[in-house]
């Protein structure tokens, strides 16, 4: 039975603050989670909750959000059974009252709902990908790496806000690891050779003031080279360019890296261009969050190619997620917990994917914490696709040594990817 629950503003890696939770149980347990941050975030997600007291943290504070927990949800759920998870989210989404969680706060719910699942597995004497999965989960993630950052998360001249190496064709999840982490230490070898910055972004991939955008593609081909491993084969490459934030008065306008100006079909042919040139598996968020029409066409053109994941045009809702699998928007979905603000949604969401034959991949968030939560999640989901970042910045790290950590539990067990 639940006993308290209490929730403290915290710091996530862009010294923002955030929400964690705690939650205990009658029978002694005690379990935390964290909440993450976007940057470049859809229009639709549920709503962080914000002091917007200017005279702290510019605004950004969450004492409201630690308060609603404190003094709203926590008495609401007291003595609840912490296995009931979807109870539990029910009554806090009817608690909040609204439409996208506005009043509480997504990152209020969303730390209670992620604490409370924590919990129900310490109590049940099992891993959390265990507890979420059944006896299934024994599939590890091929990550997606963003070793290049643009964009809203980096102050390079790359229009596009990710370039993710994809080590799809190692073995298992260690090995996929190991190929990537080399591969960007390639990339750092390479940049510092031609005289560009090595800081990181956001996503602790570099941020170098290089030409073009294509000039980042032959960069990581190079570095996938340079690492020893064959470009396409064994390590891939997958783009976020998180178009929304170069979209407006209807065009789409790649001015840090040139000045062009295009069209959404314009951006479809740029893309297919680029598939012929460089090994890409995914595109995310090619179009903008409102280009709906734009990404059935995408997906016409392309989708058998190439996996189109849609971010910021599906928020993890299940509302829009039905609408893109009946249009044929995307023939894939990002998932992010703190998009929709519960667990039992962020399943829900994942199951039409799954029904639909679409792809689905879990990913974190710009502004992270040390919380791992979403790398047993992936395991739990079995989907065999995470995107966590590059291989640098202990935030994203803590996911990859957690995903480590469960290969190696599961020992013979183990399957990787998509395989
Ligand atoms: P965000 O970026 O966390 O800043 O929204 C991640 C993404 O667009 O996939
Ligand atoms: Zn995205």
């Amino acid at each position: 039975r639940i006993q308290s629950i209490d929730a403290l503003e915290i710091l996530d890696s862009r010294g923002n603050p955030t929400v964690r939770v705690t939650v205990a149980l009658s029978d002694g347990t005690v379990a935390d989670a964290s909440v993450p941050s976007g940057a470049s975030t859809g229009e639709n997600e549920a709503v962080e909750l914000r002091d917007g007291d200017a005279k702290r943290y510019r605004g950004k504070g969450v004492l409201r959000a630690v308060a609603n927990v404190n003094t709203e949800i926590a008495p609401a759920l007291l003595g609840a059974d912490p296995r009931d998870q979807a109870r539990i989210d029910a009554q806090m989404i009817e608690l909040d009252g609204t439409p996208n969680k506005g009043r509480l706060g997504a990152n209020a719910i969303l730390g209670v709902s992620q604490a409370v699942a924590r919990a129900a597995a310490k109590a049940s004497h099992l891993p959390l990908y265990a507890y979420l999965g059944g006896a299934g989960a024994v599939r590890l993630p091929v990550p997606m790496m963003n070793v290049l950052n643009g964009g809203k998360h980096a102050d390079s001249n790359l229009d596009f806000q990710e370039f993710m190496i994809v080590p799809h064709g190692a073995p298992n999840f260690v090995e996929a690891l190991r190929y990537g982490a080399e591969t960007f230490a390639a990339l750092r070898g390479i940049l510092r050779k031609k005289g560009y910055a090595t800081s990181v972004g956001d996503e602790g991939g570099f941020a170098p003031q290089v030409k073009s955008n294509d000039e980042a593609c032959e960069l990581i081909v190079a570095a996938i080279e340079t690492a020893g491993y064959r470009p396409g084969t064994d390590v891939a490459i997958a783009l976020d360019p998180a178009a929304s934030s170069f979209y407006r008065d209807g065009a789409y306008h790649l001015e840090r890296s040139g000045q062009e100006v295009k069209s959404s079909a314009e951006m479809t042919a740029f893309y297919a261009a680029w598939l012929d040139k460089y090994p890409i598996i995914s595109i995310e968020d090619g179009l903008d969050e409102n280009d709906w029409d734009g990404f059935r066409a995408q997906t016409a053109a392309l989708g058998g190619r190439i996996q189109i994941v849609g971010d910021d045009i599906l928020v993890t809702n299940p509302q829009y997620i039905r609408r893109g699998i009946r249009e044929k928007t995307c023939n894939a979905a990002l998932i992010k917990l703190n998009q929709i603000g519960t667990v039992t949604e962020t399943i829900e969401a994942i199951q039409l994917c799954r029904d639909a034959g679409w792809g689905f991949v879990i990913s974190h968030r710009s502004g992270e914490t040390e919380d791992p939560f979403m790398a047993d999640f992936a395991v739990a989901m079995g989907g065999g696709q995470i995107k966590t970042g590059s291989l640098c910045r202990s935030e994203r790290i803590a996911k990859y040594n957690r995903l480590l950590e469960i290969e190696a539990a599961l020992g013979g067990a183990a399957r990787f990817g998509r395989r």
